[in-house]
C-alpha cells in the first residue's frame, strides 16, 4: 500500500520529523529554506497533506492552486491568520491547529517580555555588555514593580488563561476582555470587561493573547494606547498585526506607556527598526513557543491530526 506524502515546509524537531518519516512518506526541508509562494504551490502538488509553519502564507491564491489529492493543512501553529480559511473550506480542504501544547511556553515569553520592559533589561543589558556601565545611585535605572499591580488581559482563552494564572504569582489583579465571559472556575475572581475601551484605562501591564481577525487587526492604535494609564506596560506575544506600531511609538515616546515588550511585529524575519532604536523597549524574534518541550508537543499535535485524517476520523484541532 503507498504511503500518504506529507510535505513538512520548514525544519520540526528530530523527534517530529523521525515520526513522520516512520509514517508516512515524508518530503522534508532539511536546509530550513523559506519557500516562495511559486515554490510552496509547487512542492505541494505532491502531497496528500500539509505541515506548514506560520511562515507558509496558504492565502487565496495558493488554496486554489492545491492539488485535488491534498486533504489537510495541519498547521504546526495556533495562530492561523496566514491561512484563508474561507477558501480552504469552500475547497474541502481540512484545516487544523496546535491548541494548547504551547500555552505554557507562550505564557512564560509575555511573562518575561513584561518583566524585562517594566525593568529595562534590554536597556541594562545593553550597558553591562558595552562596557558603559560607569555610575550607579539609587536613582540610577529605576524601573516599574509589577507586584501588586492591575494587568489586562486581551483574550482569555488558553494562553490567556495561563498568563492571568501567572500574574496571580506576582499578587495582580487580573482584569480581562473576551468575545464571552469565562464561567466563573475558570474566571477563577478575574474581572470581566464587556469592551477593550473599559479594559484599558485599568491595565497598568495590558497583554494581548487573541488571534487577528478583521474585528483584531490594529486594534491597538492610538486612541486605544491613549486610554492606558501613565507609566503602563504594553506586552504583545500574539501577532504584530493587532497593534498600529505608528501609535506604539507615539506612545512610547510621548506617553502613557513606560515601555513595551514585544515577541511579534508587523514585518517578520525583521521587526521594526523605528522601534529597535527606543531603549524603552525589550524585544525578542518570535519565540513565543520555541522551547525544545513544545516544539516536539506542536509537532506531535499535527501529527495527530494528520494521522486522524488518514484514519478516516475527525481531527482534533479542526478550524476548518
Ligand atoms: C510559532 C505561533 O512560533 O503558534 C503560533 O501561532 O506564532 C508560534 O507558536 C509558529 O507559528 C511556529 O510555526
Amino acid at each position: 500500500m503507498t504511503r500518504p506524502v506529507v510535505l513538512i515546509t520548514r525544519r520540526l524537531s528530530d523527534a517530529v520529523q523521525e515520526r513522520a518519516a516512520r509514517d508516512y512518506e515524508a518530503v522534508l526541508n532539511p536546509e530550513d529554506r523559506v519557500f516562495t509562494k511559486v515554490e510552496l504551490i509547487a512542492k505541494c502538488q505532491d502531497a496528500d497533506a500539509v505541515l506548514p509553519c506560520h511562515s507558509e502564507i496558504f492565502d487565496t491564491e495558493v488554496i486554489a492552486a492545491l492539488p485535488d489529492r491534498l486533504r489537510i493543512i495541519a498547521n504546526h501553529s495556533v495562530g492561523v491568520d496566514h491561512v484563508d480559511l474561507a477558501a480552504a473550506k469552500a475547497r474541502g480542504i481540512i484545516v487544523t491547529n496546535t491548541p494548547d501544547v504551547l500555552s505554557d511556553a507562550t505564557a512564560e515569553i509575555a511573562i518575561l517580555l513584561m518583566l524585562g520592559a517594566a525593568r529595562r533589561a534590554s536597556e541594562g543589558d545593553r550597558m553591562v555588555r558595552e562596557g558603559r556601565w560607569d555610575f550607579w545611585s539609587p536613582a540610577f535605572m529605576v524601573g516599574r514593580q509589577v507586584t501588586g499591580k492591575r494587568i489586562g488581559i486581551v483574550g482569555m482563552g488558553r494562553v490567556g488563561q495561563v498568563m492571568a494564572a501567572r500574574a496571580r504569582g506576582f499578587g495582580m489583579e487580573v482584569h480581562y476582555h473576551n468575545r464571552r465571559q469565562l464561567a466563573p472556575e475558570l474566571e477563577k475572581g478575574a474581572i470581566y470587561h464587556e469592551t477593550l475601551e473599559s479594559l484599558l484605562p485599568v491595565s497598568d501591564v495590558l497583554s494581548l493573547h487573541c488571534p487577528t481577525t478583521p474585528e483584531t487587526t490594529g486594534m491597538m492604535d492610538a486612541a486605544a494606547f491613549a486610554r492606558m494609564p501613565e507609566g503602563s506596560v504594553f506586552v504583545n506575544t500574539a501577532r504584530g498585526a493587532l497593534v498600529d506600531e505608528g501609535s506604539l511609538i507615539d506612545a512610547l515616546k510621548d506617553g502613557p506607556l513606560f515601555a513595551a515588550g514585544l515577541d511579534v511585529f508587523r514585518d517578520e524575519p525583521g521587526g521594526n527598526p523605528e522601534l529597535a532604536r527606543l531603549e524603552n523597549v525589550f524585544l525578542l524574534p518570535h519565540i513565543g513557543s520555541a522551547t525544545t518541550d513544545t516544539r516536539d508537543a506542536m509537532g506531535f499535535r499535527a501529527l495527530d491530526n494528520i494521522d486522524a485524517v488518514f484514519a478516516g476520523r475527525e481531527p482534533g484541532d479542526r478550524v476548518a
